[in-house]
């Protein structure tokens, strides 16, 4: 096993240039394994073998932003857009509670039409409908007086990758219109107004060097956010990124493991993007040390069009199908799916 993999293991107070040597120590299957085993032994320690569910409702594909990876930018001309009214949203809810979801994620892009008046209006519904379970927000950046308005409104948790730590590189992902000191805020504002929060990023998107990734590691060490997604990047076929490379499966799993250890009660997801890229991925992201999964609670006839990257996988499953699915390849691994809100351990 390498010196840094050793070092990290004792005591996770590197810094940046022992993170990056940490990242390239990725391709020894000795340093990945010790990790792994690692990351094991804690999450079973604060989870067991509990794997928890959230029911993600992609309730708009209409987005003001202009991310150069996303299938969905405002650029894509091509993007057949869609978005669900509040009854629609609350059915999703109602099928998903009746398959034993307790966390529904209220997934968009960043909608206009979606005033906070009427986030705020769909916030409260869900949470009268379904007061026992978590309500998450993954809308975007927007100021705090909003998330606060959210907050109140009943929302309890927010994902929010910052997608890069590295501002050169933040700057080669988004124009110049989007800013990684905004979106950093944003996810210090979601902590301080008390929201259990998620950052996280895509591995292997264009440009992204040990470095980068070093200080992804270092931002959520800083963070210290409850929730963890990482996937890796896949190309969008109208994307300007369209004939990049796909990320690495085996780096993403390796950073998992990585995660789990730096931060070891986090809520980290098998995501959709690591099943896309390998069929076992989620099951060899449960194995590196991610404990949650979130089917896709969106009507069935909208799935495909909420296409950030090519290829994703459960669009044409119903959501019960996938539950189904995922509970059987949550048990070939060792796990069971749990029927909790599943807050975080903290
Ligand atoms: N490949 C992988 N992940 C992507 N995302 C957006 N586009 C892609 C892509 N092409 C991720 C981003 C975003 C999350 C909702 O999906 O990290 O935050
Ligand atoms: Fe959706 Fe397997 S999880 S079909």
């Amino acid at each position: 096993m390498e010196k840094i993999v050793q070092r990290f293991l004792e005591r996770q107070d590197l810094e940046k240039a022992e993170f990056a040597e940490l990242v390239r120590c990725a391709a020894d299957p000795e340093s990945a394994d010790a990790l792994r085993a690692r990351a094991m032994e804690l999450r079973r320690r604060y989870y067991g073998d509990k794997v928890y569910t959230r029911g993600l409702i992609e309730f708009t594909n209409y987005c003001q932003n202009d991310c150069y990876y996303c299938g969905i930018r405002r650029g894509n001309r091509l993007a057949v857009r869609y978005r669900l009214t509040k009854e629609e949203i609350l059915e999703c809810c109602r099928e998903g509670y009746a398959l034993g979801f307790r966390t529904f994620v209220l997934q968009g892009g960043e909608d206009g039409y979606y005033t906070d008046g009427r986030m705020e209006d769909v916030i409260r519904s869900v949470k009268e409908a379904y007061p026992d379970c978590a309500l998450t927000l993954s809308v975007g950046e927007k100021s705090y007086e909003s998330y606060r308005r959210f907050r109140q409104a009943g929302a309890d948790r927010y994902l929010l990758r910052h997608e890069t730590a590295d501002d050169a590189h933040y700057r080669r992902l988004h124009p110049a219109s989007q800013s990684p000191e905004r979106r950093r805020q944003c996810l210090w504002d979601l902590k301080e107004l008390g929201y259990q929060v998620g950052a996280g990023f895509m591995v292997g998107s264009p440009g992204q060097t040990a470095e980068c990734l070093a200080e992804d590691l270092l931002f959520l060490r800083r963070l210290a956010p409850q929730m963890v997604g990482i996937g890796p990047f896949l190309p969008h076929h109208d994307t300007i990124f369209a004939r990049e490379r796909a990320g690495s499966v085996e780096l993403t799993l390796y950073l998992l493991s990585v995660i789990r250890i730096l931060l070891p009660k986090a809520l980290i997801p098998a995501t959709t993007a690591l099943g896309t890229a390998d069929p076992e991925g989620r099951e060899r992201g449960l194995l590196a040390g991610a404990n949650v999964v979130m089917p896709n609670l969106s009507p069935v006839g909208k799935r495909k069009q909420y296409e950030l990257y090519d290829n994703k996988i459960c669009t044409g499953e119903e959501a019960a199908e996938c539950l189904g699915c995922l509970a059987r390849r949550v048990e070939s691994v060792g796990f069971r799916l749990v029927s909790e809100r599943g807050d975080a351990a903290m």
